[in-house]
């Protein structure tokens, strides 16, 4: 039996203050589980939920840029520089996951996970967060209360 690749867990503790995007993480993280699990199962839909994760990351890229522009996030260029290149990578992995090297499924799902699970929860997407909620306490004093 193939061994269970270890999924990605979103927690409210990881919430980035705005809830349309905590919404997409977590529909994210269940799409690269939903990979994993037809990779394990050895299912035929695995490319058709790679595709389905590259558009709902084009998606979500977009929604994320939207409003670290509206914040004016001052790190928001890296961040779109670190999305630019993450796309970059995926798109040759789905290249030559296309033209038959199978082998490359798991590290492609690997790649994946890691890249979110480090993106969305440990550097760059809790960076425009804390920028964010720190701007939300100036404006507001007493909400550091609450
Ligand atoms: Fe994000
Ligand atoms: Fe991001």
């Amino acid at each position: 039996m193939m061994q269970k690749i270890k999924r990605l867990q979103w927690d409210s503790k990881f919430s980035v203050g705005f809830d349309e995007l905590d919404e997409q993480h977590k529909k994210l993280f269940e799409i690269i589980n939903k990979a994993m699990g037809a990779y394990e199962t050895q299912s035929k839909d695995l490319i058709g939920i790679f595709t389905e994760l590259s558009d709902y990351l084009g998606y979500h890229f977009m929604s994320e840029e939207n409003i670290m522009a509206e914040i004016r996030y001052p790190g928001r260029e890296q961040h779109h520089l670190k999305h630019q290149e993450f796309i970059k990578k995926f798109i040759g992995f789905l290249d030559d996951y296309e033209s038959g090297k199978d082998k490359i499924a798991l590290n492609l799902l690997i790649f994946l996970r890691d890249w979110l699970f480090e993106h969305v929860l440990k550097n760059e997407d809790p960076g425009y967060s804390k920028f964010y909620k720190k701007s939300q306490n100036k404006e507001n004093p007493d909400s550091k209360l609450t």
